[in-house]
């Protein structure tokens, strides 16, 4: 294929790949407990490698010349050309445990930029797009951030680092977020987390680690819905202190962030 793709031809080859990962996972969930790899608070399923083969393979048809990037294997070059970034099941131990909060993302970075994600939770049946060119959609619905103002009365989603123990800072964001949102809520799974912020139903998403491929297609998906995404830190070459949210609470979260786990102001 040409190098001269638009961006709607990537998103559609990034919706078949996630479609392939997460039907995939579905499809086998009776296998859902069939561990290859586990560390205490995490755990790597034969279904994760199993799923990232799938998306490749719709990838790799499309786009050969392509690079890719997965949770379970793949490099990372910042001048690659295309990067595809892949995370075959997002909320591993969600789906492992037979909670539906689970998900396959796959996004398209173009010279350094995300330009088309997409994300597919196939236990709840809705699949979130966007371009950096378009609107963003759930199920082909345009969906849009809340309008909730302020903290007090927002819904805030996060994460909790998988290192507790050696590190309780996370906690004392959470507990501090808790404090001052009408409600916080740990879910499981990021990139489900990122598409809840942008159709509304939660207000902002906060966490001190996180990789690529957790918040590349839900970021740029929440961005395209009005919201902001915002990198707070860069702790290694994929992995991030992150924040996003409607726009409105954003100020509000960040403080919280920078006074309990440092990072830019
Ligand atoms: C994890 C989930 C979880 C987040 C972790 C991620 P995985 O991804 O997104 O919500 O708190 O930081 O690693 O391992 O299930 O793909």
């Amino acid at each position: 294929m040409s190098s001269i793709v638009s961006n709607s031809d990537l998103l559609q080859c990034a919706v078949s790949a996630a479609r392939a990962a997460g039907n995939h996972a579905l499809e086998n969930s009776s296998r859902r407990r069939e561990v290859s790899e586990k560390s205490q608070h995490d755990v790597k399923l034969a279904l994760d490698r199993e799923c990232q083969q799938k998306a490749e393979q719709v990838i790799q048809s499309a786009f050969r010349e392509h690079k890719i990037l997965g949770e379970e294997w793949g490099f990372y070059h910042e001048g690659d050309e295309h990067l595809w970034i892949i995370d075959p099941i997002d909320g591993t131990v969600n789906f492992m445990h037979g909670l539906p909060f689970w998900c396959s993302s796959i996004a398209v970075r173009h010279r350094g930029e995300i330009v088309a994600g997409a994300v597919y939770l196939p236990a709840m049946k809705e699949c979130y797009t966007a371009t950096a060119d378009s609107p963003a959609f759930c199920n082909d619905e345009p969906i849009h951030v809340s309008d909730v103002e302020q903290l007090e009365d927002a819904l805030v989603l996060g994460g909790l680092s998988k290192h507790l123990g050696k590190d309780n800072s996370t906690l004392d964001t959470f507990i501090a977020m808790s404090q001052r949102a009408q409600k916080s809520r740990l879910m499981g799974a990021a990139a489900v987390d990122l598409c809840n912020v942008a159709c509304g139903r939660a207000d902002g998403y906060f966490e001190s680690m996180i990789h690529l491929w957790d918040i590349a297609a839900g970021g740029l998906i929440v961005q395209r819905a009005g919201g902001k995404a915002e990198v707070l830190e860069q702790i290694g070459d994929v992995s991030f202190r992150y924040l996003c949210s409607n726009g409105r609470v954003h100020g509000e979260m960040k403080e919280i962030l920078v006074s309990t786990l440092g990072g830019e102001g």
